[in-house]
């Protein structure tokens, strides 16, 4: 018979707890049940399963063509790989906006059908509608502001956003809202390390930075970025705490000498 897990799986509620106590929130990108079950056995205390997919694993510029049916895929994918962590699922770009009815049947899609314990979504006033219906209804949420990749269009560049008093106090506005409209947690993306902290004082909720500075609830990075398996991007605010490109290339290679020179299988890997 199966026994009953030991885990505790993490919940918002804990992370409410963890920003109370002083405790860092960890956080990462999965797209796939492999990396999930690595960086769930490693500790990670969210996986997000961010529309940035549509960079890491589909190969597009940006992350606006990534479906709703895209990130109900990977969810479950993610799902079925991680016991511990949190699942949060991305809504993709026009999942959301449309109408806040549109927005709360694609939030129940991605958490009964994907398994997703929870969903984000970029912006603040405009979204506000859509997140308190969620939140009423029983469906956590994850705010994302300051640089908000859905709106590289609008924006015109990915640099950093809330660098002008005007925009900094817009976001602080938007990050209070987002937390009357029962957001649990807030991604703050490249804003400036001052206002991130500004807001993290002024909040009850933790926020979780990615080029926000150290006093943040939480860090999060996409995952290839952090294992050096992306090259041609450095931002200033990736640390790579590995090589993997270099390393799988180098693998690969070894590999294939192998097989070209008839050295693999050798006896023992044969039948
Ligand atoms: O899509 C994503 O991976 C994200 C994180 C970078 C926060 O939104």
């Amino acid at each position: 018979m199966q026994q009953p897990s030991t885990v505790r799986a993490v919940t918002t509620r804990r992370l409410l707890d963890m920003k109370a106590q002083g405790t860092k929130i960890v956080c990462l990108t999965a797209y796939d049940a492999l990396m999930a079950s690595i960086f769930d056995h490693a500790g990670v205390d969210v996986l997000l399963v961010g529309d940035s997919l549509g960079n890491i694993v589909q190969g597009h510029e940006t992350t606006i063509p990534v479906t709703l049916e895209d990130v109900i895929y990977h969810t479950k994918a993610v799902r079925r790989g991680a016991s511990r962590a949190l699942i949060v699922a991305d809504m993709p770009f026009m999942s959301y906006q449309v109408h806040p009815d549109e927005a709360f049947r694609n939030a129940g899609r991605l958490m009964k059908e994907a398994g997703a314990a929870a969903v984000k979504l970029e912006g603040g006033q405009r979204v506000l509608d859509a997140v308190a219906r969620m939140t009423a209804a029983g469906i956590p949420v994850m705010g994302h502001l300051g640089l908000t990749p859905q709106s590289i269009y609008q924006f015109g560049s990915y640099q950093a956003r809330g660098r002008e008093q005007e925009e900094a106090e817009q976001i602080y506005r938007d990050a209070l809202a987002l937390q009357e409209a029962g957001a649990f947690a807030i991604v703050l993306e490249k804003i400036p390390a001052s206002l991130a902290k500004r807001i993290t004082e002024s909040l009850r909720i933790p926020t979780i930075g990615i080029g926000a500075g150290p006093w943040c609830d939480g860090q999060i990075l996409v995952y290839a970025d952090m294992l050096g398996l992306t090259v041609d991007f450095h931002p200033r605010f990736v640390r790579r705490y590995d090589n993997l490109f270099e390393r799988i290339t180098d693998a690969v290679r070894r590999y294939s000498e192998d097989v070209r020179r008839g050295d693999f299988p050798n006896e023992s890997e044969s039948y």
